[in-house]
């Protein structure tokens, strides 16, 4: 498939990104506005305010009338997903909860392109995606209230990757902010690895098998406090990582 990206493939180099980041969701906005390709009609699902909408000169939709944006410079539709379009080039489904942008892109029609968000579950999405004809065609990170939005951009087609990496967001490897997600990541696995500790056996060796996957990525690569570092076994002793 041919698409004209609004820019260039190089979307992940964007030296204004920082770390952190404020809760304003403009990081993430602009991070969404480059994924998205001229393939008209675009909606954005869950318009809210309707800046996305306004930036893309897409269609806005919310599920009930009084979610509507009160602006006029947009075409907005009052509809559940997707469901009110015969056809769709690029569905926006940002900010909205995983199961919900599964049911949206279950239920069609099948855009040719989408560009979604689920801050609650990203992983669980990609799973989702990958048994559902789709494969990941881009990824970025954006700075959001303390951690990292993951946008993804999602074509038909057979999603080669498995396992970890896929839930991680194997086109993530070349973000940027990669470190620093990985980072925060990391600290999320760490707490939920004490918190289970002779407890929860599954969901230990869970935190372990992540926490091992995302050291590679962290900053400290290489370096001996990463090389060096002990982790925790389930019985409270400690194994020297090799
Ligand atoms: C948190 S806001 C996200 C707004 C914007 N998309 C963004 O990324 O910042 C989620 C919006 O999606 C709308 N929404 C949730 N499920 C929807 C559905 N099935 N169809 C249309 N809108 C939906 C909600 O009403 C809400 O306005």
């Amino acid at each position: 498939m041919t698409i004209s990206l609004r820019i260039s493939a190089t979307h992940t180099r964007r030296p204004g990104r920082t770390v952190g980041g404020p809760s304003s969701g403009r990081a993430r906005r602009r991070v969404i506005a480059e994924l998205v390709p001229d393939i008209p009609p675009i909606v954005d699902v869950g318009c809210d305010h309707g800046h996305v909408t306004a930036s893309l000169g897409a269609v806005g939709t919310e599920r009930l009338p009084g979610r509507l944006p009160r602006r006029r410079d947009i075409q907005l539709v009052v509809a559940d997903g997707l469901s009110c379009f015969r056809k769709v080039g690029v569905a926006v489904i940002t900010g909205i909860g995983a199961w919900q942008i599964a049911r949206i892109l279950a239920r069609g029609p099948r855009p040719a392109l989408a560009v979604v968000h689920a801050p609650d579950r990203p992983g669980w999405l990609r799973l989702w995606c990958a048994s559902n004809g789709w494969r990941i065609d881009a990824e970025a990170l954006a700075p959001e209230a303390g951690r990292f939005a993951e946008v993804t951009r999602i074509v038909p087609g057979l999603e080669p990757h498995r396992g970890l990496l896929l839930e991680f967001g194997p086109l993530l490897l070349e973000d940027p902010l990669l470190a620093a997600h990985a980072g925060q990541l990391h600290g999320h696995w760490a707490r939920i690895l004490e918190a289970t500790r002779g407890r929860a056996p599954h969901k230990w060796a869970l935190a372990r098998r992540w926490m091992e996957f995302l050291e590679p990525m962290m900053p400290t690569t290489g370096d001996q406090s990463i090389r060096g570092l002990k982790l925790p076994t389930n019985d409270g002793t400690e194994e020297k990582r090799k």
